[in-house]
């Protein structure tokens, strides 16, 4: 019978001898996969585990301190933080299309990421990496069933071939709802073992349009409004994932104070769903969401309009890109 403990027992017993007395690292994203990936290998082999976070520049407020802060504090795990926001943003200056920004994405991570390892490395006898794929990852990607990508999702098959490191997987074989009870089970924080999917790409995705640092500040503000207010609901666990998007590259024209405005839309992408293949949108209470559309249109400024998507998955995905 499937139980937590079970998973965990058994992977622990399998990580250990598949990893002896060699080191381990492990790229942290700041989700709730990584984490509780990372602290079953740490529960397996202690400090032979080193894990790296490359902070790119494209995380919600708060996230990096998560990570650094309490997920460090919660589970004594040895922590190397790469600031790589300046590189991240320089390589995506200018793109527009959404594969194109995956594809710099995945490539600038791979490559800060080893070299972040190298370092790593350097110190000790690293023979393993540990990746926190689920299994709608390994499906999505075509690894499970030899189906076509949909999205290319940069946290499977993009290592670098010199780096010769085996996979630890603890993860693969499990939907989200079973690795959250892992997380809970290994005494993870709540607020990030609940924490929704957020895509390793980041807020670059959710503008439409190119990626600036200006841009990514009024995502960032206008999402914190809607993520507080879905918390202050108490509805975080009825929503699988609350994507918010920046039309970056659409105005329109609204009244605001005394004058016109003609500023950007942002689109409130609350979804449904029991592991991302398929998703409904969220029937979200009216008043939640018109709380949501008042603060973000009072305090974040160039937004003038929120508007609420309504497509399920298929035919949406649930990202815009
Ligand atoms: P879509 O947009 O394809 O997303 O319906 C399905 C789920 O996957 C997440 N997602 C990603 N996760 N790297 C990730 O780690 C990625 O490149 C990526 N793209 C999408 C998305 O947030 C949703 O949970």
């Amino acid at each position: 019978t499937w139980t937590p403990e079970n998973i965990i027992s058994d992977q622990i017993a399998e990580i250990r001898s598949r990893v002896g007395d060699k080191e381990v690292i492990c790229g942290l994203s700041g989700g709730v996969d990584s984490a509780v990936a990372a602290a079953l290998v740490h529960q397996a082999v202690g400090d032979q585990l080193t894990c790296v976070f490359v902070d790119h520049g494209l995380l919600r407020a708060g996230e990096a301190e998560q990570v650094e802060k309490d997920y460090v504090a919660a589970t004594g795990i040895k922590l190397k933080v790469v600031d790589a926001a300046d590189r991240f943003l320089g390589a995506l200056a200018g793109v527009t299309d959404p594969e194109q920004k995956r594809k710099i994405i995945g490539r600038e991570f791979i490559r800060v990421f080893e070299a972040a390892a190298r370092e790593v490395a350097a110190s000790g006898d690293v023979e393993f990496l540990v990746q926190g794929t689920l299994y709608p990852d390994v499906v999505e990607s075509g690894g499970g069933t030899g189906t076509a990508n949909i999205k290319s999702h940069h946290n499977v098959g993009g290592l670098p071939e010199d780096l010769k490191f085996s996979l630890v997987e603890p993860l693969r074989t499990l939907f989200k709802d079973e690795v959250r009870q892992l997380g809970l089970a290994l005494g993870l924080p709540e607020a990030m073992v609940w924490r929704h999917p957020f895509p390793g790409p980041g807020l670059a995705i959710r503008i439409i349009g190119a990626v600036d640092r200006q841009r990514l500040d009024l995502l960032r503000a206008a999402d914190l409004i809607a993520r507080e207010e879905l918390t202050a609901a108490g509805l975080d666990r009825d929503v699988w994932q609350f994507p918010v998007v920046l039309l970056a590259d659409v105005r329109s024209v609204g009244v605001q104070g005394d004058g016109r405005s003609y500023g950007h839309p942002v689109v409130l992408r609350p979804v449904s769903s029991s592991d991302a293949m398929t998703a409904d949108w969220s029937r979200l209470p009216y008043d939640v969401i018109a709380r949501i559309s008042t603060r973000i249109t009072n305090e974040v400024a160039e937004v003038n309009r929120v508007v609420l998507d309504v497509t399920s998955k298929p035919p949406g995905t649930i990202e815009w890109e």
